[in-house]
């Protein structure tokens, strides 16, 4: 896939760059690569920083290859998953001996899908075409939604529905998706899963297979243990003045941005609020706001991926080195 046929319009884009512009020199790490749209604002703004770019999809590295090509220079691109950064940082070196090997300057996470991935059919994870029930970010993986759809029993599937989507009729979805058997294709997966819901409810919140498709991807992707393991590890590299910024479309998972960065902001202190502490909690980091920046009006006019983003960010702290 090359840079033309991969579109995807980066969500918050000035204000990521306005976040990551003012870090030290040094390593910036994309862990979420994508097509590269936020990666390439934030380099033009930094001449000082030296990019890894991570992602699982290979079509996404390949556009992004494309439209990084005028930072060659001071780009590596990797594919592997933000949840083995620490690894994945450590088997990668700078390639300039100038650039910092203290720390990690900035962390970019923006989660989810792109827009291409969700565009063609043949990757699965659309509700709208008919395509196979494959949904990996990651082709190489064995693991797909035809695992899940046609293999999970009733119980584990009503799980996943319901507690990666909030899905109200999570039960009827999996029991009718066990009854329909075998599912076919994404086509035929959503048009069970909108027959599953009561005609009344179908009405509201947008397509009706629109949460069913997001859970089993998110199943499919372990996309929750991903950020997990992924913010834990990003905190761990930044260097004191470093910064990692999260961008989530998703309620569970600005949940969980949201309690970790509360936690290292005050070192898991515990002490009653208004009190000094006195538990010895040491801070790692400070949060560049208390709430999340969202999407403007204006910006979910042109660009509906925005509608739901929540962006937050926190700062390293400690001398440098
Ligand atoms: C929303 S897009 C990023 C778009 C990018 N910021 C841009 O401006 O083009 C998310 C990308 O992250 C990748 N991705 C999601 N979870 C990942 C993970 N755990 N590890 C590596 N890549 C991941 C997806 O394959 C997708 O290409």
């Amino acid at each position: 896939m090359d840079d033309e046929s991969f579109h995807h319009v980066p969500v918050l884009l000035d204000r990521v760059v306005e976040l990551l512009a003012a870090v030290p020199d040094g390593r910036f790490v994309d862990a979420t690569l994508g097509g590269g749209g936020h990666a390439a604002a934030v380099l033009a703004a930094h001449p000082g920083l030296e990019l890894l770019g991570i992602d699982r999809d290979e079509a996404a590295l390949a556009a992004a290859a494309v439209r990084l090509a005028p930072f060659s220079d001071r780009t590596q691109l990797v594919r592997a998953s933000a949840g083995d950064l620490l690894e994945v940082v450590g088997d990668h070196p700078p390639v300039h001996r100038s650039t910092n090997r203290k720390g990690v300057s900035a962390v970019l996470l923006d989660l989810g899908v792109s827009s291409p991935q969700l565009d063609h059919a043949d990757r699965g994870f659309s509700y709208r075409s008919a395509g196979p029930l494959d949904m990996r970010m990651d082709r190489s993986q064995g693991f797909t939604a035809d695992d899940v759809v046609n293999h999970y029993d009733y119980a584990a599937l009503a799980r996943i529905i319901r507690d990666n989507s909030d899905e109200r009729f999570a039960s009827r979805i999996a029991r009718a998706i066990v009854a329909a058997r075998p599912i076919e294709d994404s086509a035929h997966l959503a048009r069970v899963v909108r027959d599953a819901i009561p005609a009344a409810a179908r009405r509201t919140g947008g397509h009706p297979a629109k949460r069913t498709f997001q859970a089993i991807r998110m199943e499919v992707n372990a996309e929750l243990d991903q950020l997990a393991a992924a913010l834990d590890d990003a905190v761990a590299l930044l260097q004191p003045g470093g910064r990692l910024a999260v961008l989530a479309y998703h309620s569970l998972e600005d949940r969980m941005v949201k309690d970790r960065f509360a936690d290292a902001a005050s070192g898991g202190c515990e002490c009653p609020v208004g009190l000094p502490c006195v538990c010895g909690a040491e801070p790692t980091v400070r949060l560049l706001r208390r709430g999340a920046w969202k999407a403007s009006a204006e910006e979910v006019a042109v660009n509906r991926r925005a509608e739901s983003v929540r962006l937050r960010a926190v700062e390293r702290l400690g001398e440098p080195a």
